[in-house]
């Protein structure tokens, strides 16, 4: 293999390591634990992840995850592209399931982020991958594009689209105004609650609240209580309930609320305290100008009832940054398309890549 990046000391920790019994999440993945790897990265945190080879010809897909989810968020792609040949690298993101969990935010810096995921790759011997990510990983799946655009032959975002450097030359309290402004509530007043002392206690301790307005079947309720400043919190402090979406099984709820009990809340809080602090704006200054655009293709598929990362402009910011070969999904979904519009988002990725 080539390798465009200095060698990684990297070590395979238990390629075949036994794992408890599905039952036993404590903070790894139900799916086939055999697939599993561990892998003590460049600057020293061990990545727990899903790993298949390809079948000779095909390409290496990376699928990021976001918050508050682990590498079982992909439990509807991971079979369904396992079946059709291509290679997977499906990591639990830094501060989530069976990965390591600082918990100091400097740490979770894109630079830094990008740095783990191309350690992956090395560690896979593969070269060049097509990375699709949702959520929070969708913002890593641009940093990559960013910063190892060399490393990737395609960009996939899912819900969120391109998280440009530019939104964040604003503070967050301008943000917010601006948000309100446009769209008639702060889109992303909840960062502020989740960048609180504290908020990972509120979280714990209203585990259910908290799961059921996540991936909640009624979407408008993000609308008053998920994302505005304040919404959240007195959602979660009055223990409210609510129904979850029918693409959430008995199962998955459970497996889920496992392992944010057993593994905590505070490291992966530190998704949004780099958000609200200066730290992703000032490690977004390393970015050169001439690799803000996108020059690979790119999918997206936005949401069109995501209340938060809202479809129109998602759709835009995508637009804006990749230069060519731009292929956009619309779906009737909230903000998890990948499990509640999984068939179609498995189709419609599926001819993406075929079409690469
Ligand atoms: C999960 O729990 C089991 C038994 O309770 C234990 O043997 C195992 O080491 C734990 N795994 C991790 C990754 O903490
Ligand atoms: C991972 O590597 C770092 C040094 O880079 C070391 O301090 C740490 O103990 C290693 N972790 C494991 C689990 O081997
Ligand atoms: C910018 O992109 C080029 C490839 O076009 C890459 O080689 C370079 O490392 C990137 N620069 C930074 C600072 O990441
Ligand atoms: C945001 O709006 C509020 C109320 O209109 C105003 O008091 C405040 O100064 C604004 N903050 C910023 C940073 O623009
Ligand atoms: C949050 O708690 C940490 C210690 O856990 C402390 O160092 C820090 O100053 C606190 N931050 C705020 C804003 O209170
Ligand atoms: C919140 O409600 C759940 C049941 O839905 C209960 O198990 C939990 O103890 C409650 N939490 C608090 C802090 O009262
Ligand atoms: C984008 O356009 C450039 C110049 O027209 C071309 O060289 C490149 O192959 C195109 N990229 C894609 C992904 O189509």
């Amino acid at each position: 293999m080539f390798s465009l990046v200095p060698a990684v000391l990297y070590c395979v920790l238990s390629a075949f390591v036994t794992l408890p019994a599905a039952s036993q999440t404590n903070g790894t993945s139900p799916l086939d634990p055999s697939f599993y790897k561990d892998v003590n990265v460049t600057r020293g945190f061990v990545y727990h992840y899903y790993s298949s080879p390809p079948e000779a010809g095909k390409p290496v897909l990376l699928f990021l995850h976001g918050f508050p989810s682990s590498s079982y968020d992909w439990r509807n792609q991971i079979g369904f592209f396992q079946d059709q040949g291509y290679g997977l690298i499906v990591p639990d993101m830094l501060g989530y399931g069976g990965t390591a969990k600082p918990v100091d935010p400097h740490l979770y810096a894109s630079s830094l982020i990008t740095g783990d995921m191309v350690d992956l790759l090395d560690a896979e011997d593969v070269d060049e991958a097509i990375v699709i990510g949702h959520d929070w990983g969708a913002k890593v799946v641009a940093r990559l594009a960013n910063y190892f655009p060399e490393r990737f032959s395609a960009f996939g975002f899912l819900s969120v689209g391109y998280f440009s450097p530019s939104i964040l030359e604003i503070s967050y309290a301008e943000l917010n105004n601006i948000t309100k402004q446009a769209i008639g509530y702060e889109i992303y007043g909840y960062w502020d609650f989740f960048s609180t002392n504290g908020t990972d206690q509120i979280i714990e301790d209203n585990l259910d609240s908290f799961f059921d307005i996540t991936f909640t079947a009624n979407k408008v309720l993000w609308i008053t209580d998920f994302a505005p400043q304040g919404g959240l919190q007195a959602w979660l402090e009055s223990n409210s309930t609510t129904a979850a979406g029918d693409f959430i099984t008995p199962e998955d709820r459970a497996i889920s609320i496992d392992t944010m009990r057993s593994e905590g809340m505070r490291a992966a809080l530190c998704w949004y305290e780099v958000m609200t602090s200066t730290i992703e704006s000032d490690d977004n200054q390393g970015i050169p100008q001439e690799n803000l655009t996108i020059k690979k293709p790119v999918f997206l598929g936005a949401a069109l009832e995501d209340y938060v990362a809202i479809a129109a402009l998602e759709i835009n910011s995508i637009i804006q940054a990749s230069e060519n070969a731009t292929t956009i999904q619309q779906y009737d979904s909230g903000h998890w398309v990948m499990l509640e519009a999984k068939d179609q988002v498995n189709s419609d990725l599926l001819a993406w890549i075929e079409s690469l």
